[in-house]
């Protein structure tokens, strides 16, 4: 079930874009992030962004999926003051991703060094359930 906050200013002050949503906490259940972060970027008019913000969900979310134990995998996206953010809870204190040395030859590992990468800024909740990032919308949106 997807909860959206319609963007309804008529004030001229900018009011955040944002959606929250849940998965199960199954890996064929990530497409429909992605397919929400897809959707959601293009209806805010930052088509140019989609691709980034579609592969961060993937790894956040797979992460969540993959290294989190609880049922359910929540998901906040939202767009405001030149800043998409997009966060991931995993449900799981205790445990936080952790960037992998690229040099060690590791099939895995590629999943937070692209958040790394890819990220304006990123980090976790002080517990470990929840994994945030930043994009600047600035460098796509002329
Ligand atoms: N949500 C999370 N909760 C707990 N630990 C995590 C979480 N996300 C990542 N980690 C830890 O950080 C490590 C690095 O994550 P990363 O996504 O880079 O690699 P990976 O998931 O092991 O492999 P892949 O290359 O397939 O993504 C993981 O192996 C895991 O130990
Ligand atoms: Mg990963």
């Amino acid at each position: 079930m997807t909860d959206q906050a319609p963007y309804t200013d008529t004030s001229g002050i900018a009011k955040p874009q944002q959606v929250t949503t849940s998965i199960r906490r199954e890996r064929r259940r990530v497409r429909q992030l992605r397919r929400v972060g897809r959707e959601h970027m293009t209806s805010w008019g930052l088509g140019a962004l989609a691709d980034d913000v579609e592969l961060l969900i993937s790894e956040m979310a797979t992460n969540a999926v993959v290294h989190g134990k609880a049922r359910s995998v929540g998901f906040f996206l939202s767009y405001a003051q030149g800043e998409v953010r997009i966060e991931v809870d995993d449900g799981t204190p205790g445990s936080w991703p952790q960037l992998i040395d690229q040099d060690t030859g590791r099939e895995s590992g590629r999943g937070v060094f692209i958040l790394d990468s890819l990220a304006r800024s990123w980090g976790t909740s002080a517990d470990g359930r929840r994994t945030w990032c930043t994009l600047s919308v600035h460098s796509a949106v002329p």
